[in-house]
């Protein structure tokens, strides 16, 4: 039985940043952010958006009445979850009204959750072959101002359907993973920003690749030429160029090509997001397929997902027969180009705009934010949220 992605979607919240502009403001060449980082614009949450409301937003695109009825399980995994004990998952259970027979949690694993996630709803639709899986990868990347990190902070979610014979990715079984315990990003409790060893990150992403890679080749005796496209976790777009670079000699000038085409395609969508940790991959993926008009039918795509801390995978999917039909290419394009640039001080003000830690009561102006749905205050120590078209 085929399992694996049937419908894919995605939110990015409706301000971002240009990073030729940020650069400017932090007094380095603009060329770093744009070439050596590769980040073209970065998405900028509102205090309207936490990372439920960012997934509710990104599954709301894809759902039809037919997979709310046929989902039984939500998974979310996010590193920017709102609560200790309730999964963050549960809320946008409601906010979309799917079927209360349902398992529900959340899952954490820096930017390796939803890939967690994605292999467990494939053990899930292994044994239940009716039933789909809701899987969504949502975050608020946030380093700080003027930190060494800022540069690669984003905010999004991405939203995907798992079922057995999927209209767009069949994944394949074959899989190599790998754990170790590695200080190179982390967020303490206390912390709403993100503590990073950049150099140590970039470092242990290579070799985590190189070894998952290595182990896969042996498992399943491919190699680069088995491959149109590898995916990557893309915490900033050069990140998938320095991965790659890593392997690329095993093959011949044309997987080479191929390949680093390919890679192009991929960042397309990243580049004018930056990253969403959990979702960045998928992402990515979603980029591929919609950015790249030669992507054929039965093509095999490699996926590369890490998640500091660390843990790290490398898997496949296979795309399914006339898997274009089932994109939303136009929709996606439309929310990146209609969202609100900031100034930098604007973007300043709305990144120190966050919510009392306190347990005080806050109620917060929803009409500014587009999003259908939006976060719209705290009281009781519980967060509200509002779906505009459910009044
Ligand atoms: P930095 O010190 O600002 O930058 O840190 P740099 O000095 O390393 O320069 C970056 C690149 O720009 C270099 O290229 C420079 O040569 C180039 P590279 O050697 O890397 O190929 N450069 C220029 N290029 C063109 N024109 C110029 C110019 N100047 C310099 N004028 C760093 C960069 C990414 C480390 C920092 O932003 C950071 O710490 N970010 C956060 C950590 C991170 O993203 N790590 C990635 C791997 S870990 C991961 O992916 C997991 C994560 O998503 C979290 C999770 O799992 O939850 C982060």
């Amino acid at each position: 039985m085929k399992i694996g992605i049937d419908k894919i979607g995605f939110y990015a919240p409706h301000l971002f940043l240009d990073m030729n502009k940020l650069a400017v403001a932090r007094d380095v060449d603009p060329a770093k952010y744009t070439i050596g980082i590769g980040q073209e614009k970065m998405a900028i949450a509102p205090i309207t958006q936490d990372a439920v409301s960012l997934a509710a937003n990104a599954a709301l695109n894809i759902l039809d009445d037919k997979d709310k009825e046929d989902i039984d399980f939500v998974i979310f995994g996010t590193e920017s979850g709102i609560d200790h004990s309730k999964s963050a998952g549960v809320y946008i259970h409601d906010l979309l009204g799917l079927n209360p027979k349902a398992r529900t949690i959340e899952v954490k694993q820096a930017c390796y959750g939803a890939t967690a996630g994605i292999q467990m709803a494939k053990g899930h639709i292994a044994l239940h072959p009716k039933s789909k899986v809701l899987v969504l990868g949502a975050d608020i990347a946030r380093y700080g101002l003027n930190s060494g990190g800022e540069a690669t902070q984003g905010a999004g979610a991405v939203a995907m359907v798992i079922s057995a014979d999927p209209r767009i990715l069949a994944l394949e079984d074959k899989s190599a993973y790998l754990t170790a315990d590695i200080m190179d990003f982390w967020r303490p409790v206390y912390s709403d920003t993100a503590m990073v060893d950049g150099k140590l990150s970039n470092e242990k992403y290579i070799s985590f690749f190189e070894s998952v890679w290595e182990d896969y080749k042996v498992q399943s005796g491919f190699g680069l030429e088995d491959f149109t496209a590898i995916c990557f976790h893309l915490p900033y777009t050069k990140m998938g160029q320095k991965a790659l670079r890593a392997i690329y000699e095993q093959g011949t000038e044309e997987d080479k090509e191929r390949l680093v085409a390919n890679l192009e395609a991929s960042k397309t969508y990243n580049k004018q997001v930056g990253n969403i940790y959990t979702g960045s991959l998928y992402l990515s993926l979603l980029s591929l397929l919609e950015q790249q008009e030669e992507l054929q039918d039965g093509a095999r795509i490699g996926l590369f997902s890490y998640g500091s801390g660390a843990v790290g995978e490398f898997f496949t999917g296979v795309l399914q027969p006339g898997y274009r039909k089932y994109l939303n290419t136009y929709d996606h394009e439309e929310l990146l180009a209609s969202r609100t640039e900031l100034s930098v001080d604007a973007y300043e003000t709305v990144f120190e705009d966050t919510l009392p830690a306190d347990g005080s009561t806050v109620e917060l102006e929803i009409e500014s934010d587009p999003a259908k749905i939006a976060l719209s205050g705290i009281s009781g120590h519980m967060r509200h949220y509002v779906h505009k078209d459910k009044k």
